[in-house]
């Protein structure tokens, strides 16, 4: 039976793993799901439904942990991107592998992309899911295919070796000493026999089930692992500083709109959006960024990759570079660089002396500088 046949009767599906405790993004992931956490004031997790959609892939698994309410409550039933969403419970982080195992009844025997839910990815997936459907097609069909790209830091992923033909041959999972720097990227294509794979491999030195482990397990049985490489970027926004990078990229592509409030004393320039609701008085906005629906600008700077949530005032301030979530307040704060703010903290000034801020507080926080 021809692939044509395959993907009619069985569509593939996607198993998007957002389970993850989020221990580097601490204090914000205390009390909010790092994957709902926004870039450019959309939360991580629905770039890679969006990704999912986009790819043609509507039948969707998502793995949740202990955040499961909260992702739960954000996703819906999948029905606001047109997809199905299928949630399955992880009662403890035991590796990506583990992840797989779970969802055996959602995946059944069908082909399927894993996607990472922390990854933000450049490229559109649609033609990394279409190589492995036509490769599955082939004389020599792949059972995986894996996305690599080369990084300055391979000890801290999972690295590839390739033999001469391109094809996958050796990997490690964060290796002391990488053999090269090809790091595998947070999205995989299976067929069914991952499902077996996963079975048969055992806990890594961290105790969890690797979907590195599975994959070489692959290989080793002499199935055929595809590899593509990546070409635009990708960030595995985990901590601060690439999720504040994630947030300059998202920006620097952002559609300029302005749907809000924006007053005759107030000057925009570059790439802005400010969303319906808001109000922005005597203030300047340089982008790129984003103002959400319904802040308060008030004789403030804002600076050049700055995402205001929703419901956010800022007063008399300046922020640059910097992700200020949902229902937070920033007053009198001479300069605020660098920083991830969570929902509905304050951040006021009111001793004299002016000083910028670096900072990554929590929910609720409140910080007084003086
Ligand atoms: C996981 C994988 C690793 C991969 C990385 C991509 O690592 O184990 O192979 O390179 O995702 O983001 P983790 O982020 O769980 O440490």
């Amino acid at each position: 039976m021809c692939v044509a046949d395959r993907s009619v009767i069985s569509p593939m599906k996607a198993l998007i793993l957002a389970g993850g405790a989020g221990t580097r993004l601490r204090p914000i992931t205390h009390t909010s799901a790092k994957q709902l956490v926004p870039v450019a004031n959309k939360p991580i997790l629905f770039y890679g439904i969006e990704a999912m959609v986009s790819a043609g892939i509507t039948e969707i698994g998502v793995i949740v942990g202990d955040t499961r309410a909260e992702v739960m409550a954000a996703l819906g039933d999948g029905s606001q991107w047109g997809a199905q969403i299928t949630f399955i419970p992880q009662d403890a982080p035991l590796g990506l592998a583990h992840c797989v195992l779970i969802a055996r009844d959602f995946l059944g025997d069908d082909d399927f992309v894993m996607y990472l839910g922390d990854n933000l990815l450049e490229q559109d997936l649609g033609a990394f899911v279409r190589a492995f459907e036509s490769a599955r097609a082939s004389s020599e069909p792949p059972t995986a295919q894996i996305l690599l790209k080369q990084v300055p830091d391979p000890h801290r992923f999972g690295i590839a070796e390739l033999d001469a033909n391109g094809n996958v041959v050796h990997l490690v999972e964060k290796p002391a000493d990488p053999p090269t720097d090809l790091a595998l990227v947070g999205v995989y294509l299976f067929d069914r026999t991952i499902n077996t794979a996963v079975r048969e491999i055992k806990p890594s030195g961290r105790g969890e089930l690797e979907i590195t482990d599975a994959i070489q397990w692959l290989v080793d049985q002499g199935h055929r692992v595809r590899c593509e490489l990546l070409t635009g970027w990708w960030i595995d926004t985990g901590k601060l500083t690439p999720l504040l990078e994630a947030n300059r990229l998202l920006l620097e592509v952002i559609e300029p709109r302005i749907d809000g409030d924006v007053d005759s004393e107030s000057s925009v320039d570059g790439r802005v959006v400010v969303e319906a609701g808001a109000v922005v008085r005597n203030s300047t906005l340089r982008g790129p960024l984003v103002i959400g629906a319904n802040a308060i600008i008030t004789d403030s700077f804002i600076g050049p990759y700055s995402a205001i949530g929703n419901g956010c005032e800022v007063v008399h301030s300046e922020i640059e570079h910097s992700v200020i979530m949902e229902r937070s307040r920033i007053i009198d704060i001479p300069r605020l660089e660098d920083s991830l703010i969570g929902k509905e903290a304050e951040v006021v000034r009111s001793g004299r002396k002016p000083r910028a801020l670096r900072l990554m507080i929590g929910d609720h926080c409140q910080i007084d500088t003086e």
